[in-house]
């Protein structure tokens, strides 16, 4: 299946990229990513025009980076500044540059047309930059396409069967979820009532009883999902007290087999609390693991059995207009095909 790639995809945390280059696969592409010496982050083609050696094993200087073999120079542009030995630089020594934009603690690129790369496009994270809310962060990679994390996040019902150890609960599996979406964006609802908080949940949000609780599972093509999960007490000595979160996924695909998968888990209470901002980390990286377990196996099973077709339950009704807009979206733009 083609890419979508008139789109920012995260292409790594800020903090990611440093003046060390990082050789990173972004939608089946070569990308080398660095930091120039005055702080501006670059991505460029990770295959040097002259030997074809990956640029991300040079060293950069100043603005530019340089060929770890024979010692060509490239600007933040792609443009050859400099050929040891010789004064002539051919207009064919450049690598493609790909625009590159940093936002709520992302570097985001865009691997369509430079012309179209419009940053006001980038997806609105508000949660990673303002001071009302903390986040736990991280990234994984998947064993599998892109499509399958998606059908994960944008189908929680799972969450009973695999994360009993965080935060699932026998609810969430049992009550329906409420479906709708519009042009370019699918929202799936569960509201559940006078409920038992999951353990995160409960150790999180110091819920001695039962919560009203909801998840508001948001997803905007091509692989933005944002969950805005959260409580309140139901208990009448506990005042309705109340705790909001979001779960920001933000996914990469780096080959047709193989997923980046960025998180954030926002909160807005106890925000000075550093150790549960690691304990929540600590959690969502043993709750993800679970998944992947799972999925990095159902890509085996998808990849032998080609002709077999899934079957659909009533849960997965978002997670089918999810496809359908990719499929759409595929149809209008083209996309790009892997490797090229
Ligand atoms: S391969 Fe890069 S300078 Fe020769
Ligand atoms: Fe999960």
């Amino acid at each position: 299946m083609n890419f979508l790639a008139g789109f920012w995809y995260a292409a790594g945390w800020s903090t990611e990229i440093t003046t060390k280059p990082l050789a990173r696969r972004i939608l089946d592409q070569p990308v080398v990513l660095y930091r120039t010496e005055a702080g501006q982050a670059v991505a460029l083609d990770d295959c040097c025009p002259h030997r074809m050696v990956p640029l991300s094993r040079g060293t950069v200087e100043g603005e530019s980076l340089r060929c770890a073999y024979h010692g060509l120079r490239f600007d933040r542009g792609g443009r050859c500044v400099e050929i040891p030995g010789q004064t002539h630089v051919p207009a064919r020594a450049s690598v493609r540059a790909w625009p590159l934009v940093e936002r709520w603690q992302f570097a985001w690129i865009w691997m369509g047309d430079p012309a179209e790369a419009d940053p006001a496009l980038i997806p609105t994270l508000p949660w990673l930059d303002s001071p009302l809310w903390v986040a736990s962060r991280g990234c994984m990679t998947y064993a599998c396409n892109y499509v399958l994390l998606l059908d994960n996040l944008i189908d929680l019902s799972h969450t009973t069967f695999v994360h009993r150890s965080t935060i699932g609960t026998e609810d969430v599996a049992r009550t329906p979820v409420k479906t709708t979406a519009d042009g370019l964006r699918v929202l799936v609802e569960r509201e559940m009532t006078d409920t038992e908080p999951s353990r995160l949940y409960r150790r999180a949000g110091d819920f001695a009883g039962r919560v009203d609780r909801w998840q508001r599972i948001e997803y905007s093509p091509p692989t933005r999902v944002v969950i805005d999960a959260g409580a309140v007490s139901v208990d009448p000595a506990e005042g309705s007290r109340r705790i909001d979160t979001r779960v920001i996924n933000l996914i990469t695909p780096e080959t047709p087999r193989s997923t980046f998968h960025f998180w954030a888990f926002a909160r807005d209470f106890k925000l000075d609390d550093a150790a549960l901002t690691d304990e929540i980390g600590e959690a969502l990286v043993v709750t993800f693991n679970e998944d992947r377990v799972l999925i990095d196996d159902q890509q085996r099973m998808l990849d032998a059995r080609p002709q077999q077709r899934m079957l659909d339950n009533a849960a997965d009704q978002g997670v089918v207009l999810a496809r359908r807009m990719i499929d759409r979206l595929l149809r209008d733009q083209g996309g790009l095909a892997p490797g090229t």
